[in-house]
């Protein structure tokens, strides 16, 4: 039996905009507002209007989710359905009533709550208005929302999140094109990137200031880390994956952590020409407001060669004219999502952590399998058989135990997701959760995977 240790959390993950539907929603989010605008760009024409139905059918989706031993649960509180008016930060009354609800039921159902403030869903009248973060204005309507956030649910909120993932609001909306508003300019997502580590320690600033250093709450951050392997031991590809490295963990993870950026990343961006607008006062506010404990989301390694130079340059400044991504021989695939399948790396990230971040407190906060046309597995009682994500999952957390044995300070592992919800873009192509949603009837299933993270979390380990 692989036991965990006796503090362990087992819980799932979701967003506000990727389970609640938008009813009764005043603003519209960047998503909102994109589908509405651009539906054809959406899987199979489907938007976020109803979501899992977690708005209504959040009394229900609480008590399932505890029967698939889901004991906490993350989920975000949005922006654009909290608040009336964004400049005088009034509140909206029926979302108050709401995640006052959803936070009172997680509590009657033993599932301890983790809320998280940005899951991506920036009020489109901010982003059309100021820009979203490319503004600083708009840092401090960001924490002036987070600090409603902790007055109006912090008695009973112990755990609490700045932003998810904020390494892909640049991939998406600055560089890549896959969220709203779909710009493609690399030294604004480098201003963009800076200004999300300021709204995050004015956050951090707000909630010591309301809490002290009270031990019972804790705020931290959740980052997507992918950790950078070189395709081989060339010092052309050492140095490419050194960049990946620098660009796509240690931006987030340096300053929510040691205070600081990573001088090697400031050095390269200054030699490029890439500058961003910053002040001592502001620096100083990012070496003293440092996260209590880190929220990890893992799903796959990059691999990493040196670049094809001859097609890159200066101009036009791109974080990958650094490196380009490798496709390493023999490597597992997830066939349906297109990623790979690397469950040592979550070791390394563990060992990484452990050794370089000051072994601070973390979690997994996301770590699943996203599946294409579920129902191919699916019986005539609407029970997925999907024995492929709980070898994801066994696979993953063996990793994550030889890490904690090895002294790691990791204590829970949080999957994504318990009830299949909608994506930007991909809608239900990929489903991860525990538990099916028929997004046409909204009934919801518990799959095998469901059954046999139950029986993990109330054993807190598993039968290897
Ligand atoms: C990361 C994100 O936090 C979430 O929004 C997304 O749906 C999952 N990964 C799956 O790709």
């Amino acid at each position: 039996m692989l036991k965990f240790p006796s503090d362990f959390a087992w819980g799932a993950a979701t967003s506000g905009p990727q389970s609640e539907g938008t009813f009764k929603k005043k603003h519209q989010n960047v998503f909102d507002y994109w589908y509405a605008n651009d539906p054809d760009k959406f899987y199979d024409g489907v938007g976020p209007d109803t979501a899992s139905n977690f708005f209504n059918d959040y009394k229900e989706d609480l008590a399932l989710m505890r029967k698939a031993g889901i004991k906490s649960l993350r989920t975000s509180i949005q922006w654009s359905r909290l608040i009336d008016d964004f400049e005088k930060c009034t509140v909206n009354q029926d979302a108050v009533d709401f995640y006052n609800n959803v936070i009172n039921a997680m509590l009657e159902n033993g599932i301890e709550p983790y809320m998280n403030l940005c899951h991506f869903d920036m009020p489109v009248e901010l982003q059309h208005k100021y820009g979203g973060f490319e503004s600083k204005h708009v840092t401090d309507l960001y924490a002036g929302f987070a600090e409603q956030c902790f007055k109006l649910f912090g008695d009973r909120v112990k755990n609490w999140f700045t932003f998810n993932e904020p390494k892909v609001i640049l991939d998406g909306a600055y560089l890549y094109q896959f969220h709203y508003p779909l710009k493609v300019d690399g030294p604004l997502s480098v201003q963009v990137a800076y200004n999300i580590n300021l709204a995050s320690a004015k956050t951090i600033e707000r909630f010591r200031k309301l809490y002290g250093n009270d031990d019972d709450k804790r705020i931290g951050i959740i980052l997507n880390l992918t950790p950078a392997y070189s395709a081989s031991d060339s010092k052309e590809d050492k140095e490419a994956a050194e960049f990946a490295e620098l660009w796509a963990n240690k931006m987030f993870l340096d300053p929510a952590i040691l205070g600081c950026y990573p001088e090697k990343l400031v050095e390269i961006l200054k030699r490029d020409g890439v500058l961003w607008d910053y002040t001592q006062e502001e620096l100083d506010l990012i070496a003293k407001e440092t996260i209590d404990v880190l929220g990890v989301n893992y799903y796959h390694p990059f691999r990493v060669k040196a670049p094809e130079v001859s097609s890159k340059s200066l101009q036009d400044w791109m974080p990958d004219i650094y490196f380009d991504e490798y496709e390493m021989p023999g490597r597992v695939m997830n066939v349906d999502k297109g990623w790979e399948i690397f469950p040592e790396a979550l070791y390394d990230i563990a060992i990484n952590v452990r050794d370089n971040y000051k072994n601070i407190p973390w979690f997994v906060s996301e770590n699943g399998m996203g599946v294409s046309r579920e129902e191919r597995f699916m019986d005539e009682n609407g029970v997925v058989h999907d024995d492929y994500r709980i070898n994801f999952m066994k696979n993953h957390l063996k990793e994550l135990h030889r890490g904690i044995e090895e002294g790691s300070n990791c204590h829970g592992y949080f999957v994504w997701t318990g009830i299949d919800c909608w994506s930007w873009m991909n809608a239900y192509r990929n489903r991860y959760g525990l538990i099916r949603d028929d997004i046409h009837t909204q009934i919801k299933t518990i799959k095998d995977s469901g059954r046999w993270f139950k029986e993990t979390s109330d054993n807190n380990g598993f039968e290897e």
